[in-house]
């Protein structure tokens, strides 16, 4: 075991455990926010560099500080490490130096993106970002595609995370899209326009922090802080069949995996639960769906309209 100090609270965790992990179980302000690691799939974290803390004390045996910030998902703890978070003047510059780095190419377009409301980058932006940018060139633009009949891929969106490649390779038998070319020429693509078909192929849309990889069946139909989520469950012979229902009044606007506080899927869900059961009937509905996550949906003010008056947005 490991002792560790975290923005001076002091947590005991098992050797090889890593600083994000570390601060995740002191919980609050004291995690650094993460938008490429993603707990459930292996090899995820090391690509945004938001997650950047300063270590002032390496460990009890070698108390020098380590020189340069690192990325707290990747870095193992060591006993007697102390580390710095929200206390580090050097790491809140840093972060608001990775925002604007992610945001150079990122359009902001949050007014008409489905992930509005839910984005991490958004979070992200609202807390550390700056109001203007410095960038003069010309940003990447890419059309919007369909990869399959259910998700649309708006690459200008993309932060290049590759959290859908590696749930791809690990949730399904084979992955037909991934990251295409290198530097800023990268892009996620399907192999040679294939469409992604497969049983937990929606899983991609959830994992996605951005608005990159976006659910078909629910693009502009509402905003999701007019949705109201509950949890609801239904015997499945594929997944776990434990889903979030987001609804107005009695209709089934989209269904998604359940997320934690962090926003992470811990239980992944099939393609029929996700897209061919959208009637309340189809679903054991639990009750409302807590949602731990600081963002504009966890402000609990969901306002409840008849579909009929749900705002639809312009298909612009
Ligand atoms: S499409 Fe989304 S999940 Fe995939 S790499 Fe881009 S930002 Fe990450
Ligand atoms: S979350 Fe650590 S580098 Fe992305």
């Amino acid at each position: 075991m490991a002792k560790v100090t975290i923005d001076g609270h002091t947590v005991e965790v098992p050797d090889g455990t890593t600083i994000l992990n570390a601060a995740r179980l002191v919980g609050g302000e004291t995690v650094p926010p993460a938008m490429c690691y993603y707990s459930s799939l292996k090899g995820s974290g090391g690509k945004c560099r938001t997650c950047l803390v300063e270590v002032s004390k390496g460990s009890e045996k070698d108390p020098r500080p380590m020189p340069k910030l690192v990325a707290s998902c990747s870095t193992p703890v060591m006993d007697g490490m102390e580390v710095k978070n929200k206390t580090s003047p050097r790491v809140l510059d840093a972060r608001k130096g990775v925002v604007e780095f992610l945001l150079i190419n990122h359009p902001l377009d949050c007014p008409i993106c489905d992930q509005a409301g839910e984005c991490h980058l958004q979070d992200l932006a609202f807390e550390h970002g700056k109001s203007a940018t410095r960038y003069e060139f010309k940003r990447r633009e890419f059309e919007k595609i369909d990869i399959g009949p259910y998700i649309q891929l708006h690459m200008t969106r993309c932060i290049l995370c590759y959290r859908c490649v590696y749930t791809a390779d690990q949730l399904t038998n084979g992955r037909v899209h991934g990251v295409m070319k290198r530097g800023d020429a990268a892009e996620i693509s399907t192999f040679i326009e294939k469409a992604i078909d497969n049983d937990f192929s929606g899983n991609v849309i959830d994992v996605c922090p951005v608005g990159a990889l976006t659910d078909r069946t629910f693009r502009f139909k509402s905003r999701v802080w007019y949705t109201k989520p509950m949890d609801a469950h239904r015997d499945c012979d594929k997944c776990c069949g434990k889903a979030v229902l987001w609804m107005v009044g009695n209709e089934v606007y989209r269904v998604t995996a359940r997320k934690d506080q962090f926003g992470e899927v811990k239980e992944f869900i099939c393609n029929t639960c996700r897209f061919d059961k959208k009637e309340a009937s189809d679903w054991t509905i639990e009750g409302p769906r807590m949602i731990d996550r600081h963002s504009v949906i966890s402000a609990n003010k969901y306002f409840e309209p008849e579909p009929e008056h749900t705002p639809l947005l312009n298909k612009a």
